[in-house]
């Protein structure tokens, strides 16, 4: 069900230096032209989220040689001949803009076809918009759900095509995008007429990759029969992802937030703008120039804020923003009215009968219209639960929100902002953070961490204590198993997974929040049973060996614990994972008896002497392989359980959990 993002009422304090990671325009067209560019393009600070993983997926499916993504590495492109059609769909996930670009350059490609598929949310979406212009240039087009649904699925053949000069009635960068990558595809030429500038990103980064555009106040043209070169890319931290925790400085009540290497694009600043007019204080330092974008740091201070109007040629400036601005209109002074905005109503949620209908439960005064929505704040405390409909940017606002004083939220699905934002609990819980070297501030979820050797029956217990307290559980074996299946389910035989083919599964892997656990799921559905089927139960320890495996399942259960209350269990939990844990145990057990029970629970019998003997001396050896993990942290609570039953070692972790809230005032 929940996860809880709960403030307890003492004042706030912001701190810190936030660098949110890559922009997401950016990244996903990064990929793009070194895809199609005939030469070595090395990208750096790439976004690494679910939805750019599904454009790296798209293009590799279609020949292209690009690498796990990571913080820098090469695409070798081979130029757009070298581009064949994919032998299955595109699962573009939840992702708009790969759909939409990719569109784009596949309907120029004459010979090639694609089919596009997406998640529930995605599918749902209208691709019309670049269907239009993309069958006025000669290519095919074909929606392959329902009749009359102009979503995905949906199949795009390309063909030779013929210039285009498109007025489109919506300022939107994907669908000019999408036109310009079918011009360069096809080598025709294609101008396209917005009513006001959507983002720039395409056109700043085909000028820097050698191509000649026209660009007007409203228009832009590409001249036909040209290329793009490959140049390297230094992706700059995503202003969207920024808004979030410069929304979360200004509503705080003391301290300083630092926002380091945003994107500073004019076409992308709406939303400080905004923020300034309502009062944030909200100063730009270090701003510089590199490839062809303007990067700086935002300095975020808390101030008053007052209601405003947002609307007209400000909208596509700040689209993706306004679920935080309207959200953070909720605590201003006075009256916010958002018009001129239903575009919001086709993102990856009906984000304005979203946003109304969460802020309504939550207690604030909101009125929805056709258009837009208006919010009167107050300082009343928001207490209830938000539903994100799977929606990263609702998730992320409502987070925001939760981390204020007197607030207490619960969100039905924090894990939905890996579509973006992977790191961003962490994240905030880092700037809502600690108030003092050892002191956690009481906004900082609970953290329970149960380290221990094979078969010390952490996993067990762990399940118990956290239901007897009543928090989460956090299975990290769960996030194993489905990279686990994705691999076993990509075909390549075990023999050959490598990290770099199995860590890009990881982008098909969210979590969500049940009553008692946290809850990997795949392509956003619940796979528990497959998971736990026997291939996946064969292979799991191949996967689970990768250094890289470990530090993405790491960086997921820290996302949990960073949203909710949680019990962990595991390896090096308590030491690498969350050293800041505020209880920390450790569970022994003399190998004997660790063999005996471990017997106990796969025989479901008693077993033998010579039995335990030689389960023991198994132990023996899986303890040397693990020695390095199974150290306890040095905070750490050992607690030897060799003569103690489950439900005593229970009992005492519970009293040790209990303390604990009690020291934290909770
Ligand atoms: C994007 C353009 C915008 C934006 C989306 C990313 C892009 O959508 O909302 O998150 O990268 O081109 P529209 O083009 O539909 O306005």
């Amino acid at each position: 069900m929940i996860g809880e993002v709960t403030h307890a009422g003492a004042p706030l304090t912001v701190q810190g230096t936030i660098r949110a990671p890559g922009d997401k325009s950016i990244s996903h067209r990064a990929l793009i032209f070194a895809a199609m560019a005939d030469g070595i393009t090395r990208i750096r600070d790439i976004l690494p989220s679910a939805d750019v993983h599904a454009t790296a997926a798209a293009l590799r499916a279609m020949g292209v040689d690009i690498p796990a993504l990571s913080e820098d590495f090469v695409v070798r492109g081979r130029g757009l001949a070298a581009l064949h059609s994919p032998e299955s769909a595109f699962d573009c996930a939840n992702s708009g803009t790969t759909t939409r670009l990719l569109a784009g350059l596949v309907a120029g490609l004459a010979g090639r076809d694609a089919r596009f598929e997406g998640d529930a949310s995605l599918s749902r979406r209208p691709m019309m918009r670049v269907a239009t212009p993309l069958t006025q240039m000669g290519a095919r087009i074909a929606f392959e759900g329902p009749p009359g649904h102009d979503g995905l699925p949906m199949r795009v053949t390309g063909a030779p095509l013929t210039a285009l000069h498109y007025v489109n009635v919506h300022a939107s960068a994907q669908v000019k995008g999408a036109l310009l990558l079918a011009g360069l595809a096809s080598g025709v030429s294609v101008t396209v007429d917005e009513p006001t500038r959507s983002r720039d990103h395409s056109e700043r980064m085909l000028l820097a990759r050698g191509v000649r555009l026209t660009i007007t106040d409203r228009s832009v043209t590409l001249a036909a029969g040209q290329t793009v070169e490959a140049v390297d890319v230094v992706v700059p931290s995503d202003p969207s992802s920024a808004t979030f925790f410069a929304a979360l400085a200004a509503m705080a009540d003391d301290g300083v937030l630092r926002l380091e290497n945003v994107c500073l694009n004019p076409t992308r600043t709406g939303a400080f703008e905004v923020l300034r007019r309502m009062g944030a204080r909200l100063e730009i330092e270090e701003e510089r120039e590199t490839g062809g974008e303007s990067i700086g740091t935002l300095v975020v201070r808390p101030s008053s804020l007052t209601g405003t109007t947002i609307e007209g040629a400000e909208i596509p400036r700040c689209i993706d923003e306004l679920p935080m601005l309207a959200c953070l209109a909720a605590r201003a002074h006075g009256t916010t009215y958002i018009r001129d905005a239903q575009e919001l109503r086709v993102k990856e949620s009906d984000r304005i009968k979203a946003v109304v209908a969460n802020l309504r439960a939550l207690g604030a005064d909101v009125e929805e219209y056709p258009d837009g929505l208006r919010v009167t704040g107050s300082r009343a405390p928001l207490r209830g639960h938000v539903v994100t409909h799977g929606d990263h940017r609702l998730a992320m606002a409502f987070g925001v929100l939760g981390a204020l004083p007197g607030n207490r939220l619960t969100i039905d699905d924090p894990g939905c902002v890996a579509v973006s934002y992977p790191t961003f609990w962490r994240d905030l819980s880092a700037a809502t953070g600690t108030t003092g070297p050892m002191e956690p501030s009481p906004s900082r979820p609970l953290v329970i961490a149960i380290d221990g050797p094979a078969a010390s029956g952490k996993s067990s217990t762990a399940q118990w204590v956290a239901k007897t307290l009543d928090v989460r559980h956090v299975d990290s074996g769960a996030f194993y198993r489905a990279m686990t299946y994705l691999a076993v389910e990509s075909g390549e035989p075990p023999e050959s997974w490598t990290p770099e083919s199995v860590i890009p599964h990881g982008a098909r892997i969210t979590w969500r929040l049940t009553e008692r656990s946290v809850l990997p799921l795949v392509d956003r559905r619940d796979q528990d049973e497959a998971l736990r089927g026997s291939t996946v139960t064969r292979n799991v320890s191949r996967v689970a060996a990768m250094a890289g495996v470990r530090a993405w399942v790491n960086e997921q259960v820290r996302a949990a614990g960073a949203a909710v209350d949680v019990v962990v269990d595991g390896r090096d939990i308590g030491t690498a994972v969350f050293p800041d844990a505020q209880l920390k145990v450790f569970l022994t057990a003399d190998t004997w008896e660790r063999a005996r029970r471990r017997l106990v629970q796969r025989l479901n019998r008693r077993p033998t002497d010579p039995e335990i003997a030689e389960e023991a001396e198994a132990l023996v050896a899986r303890d040397a392989q693990d020695a390095t993990q199974s150290v306890p942290a040095r905070d750490a609570i050992t607690i030897d359980t060799t003569t103690v039953t489950q439900a005593e070692q229970v009992e005492r972790i519970v009293a040790l959990a209990r303390a604990t809230r009690d020291r934290l005032g909770r």
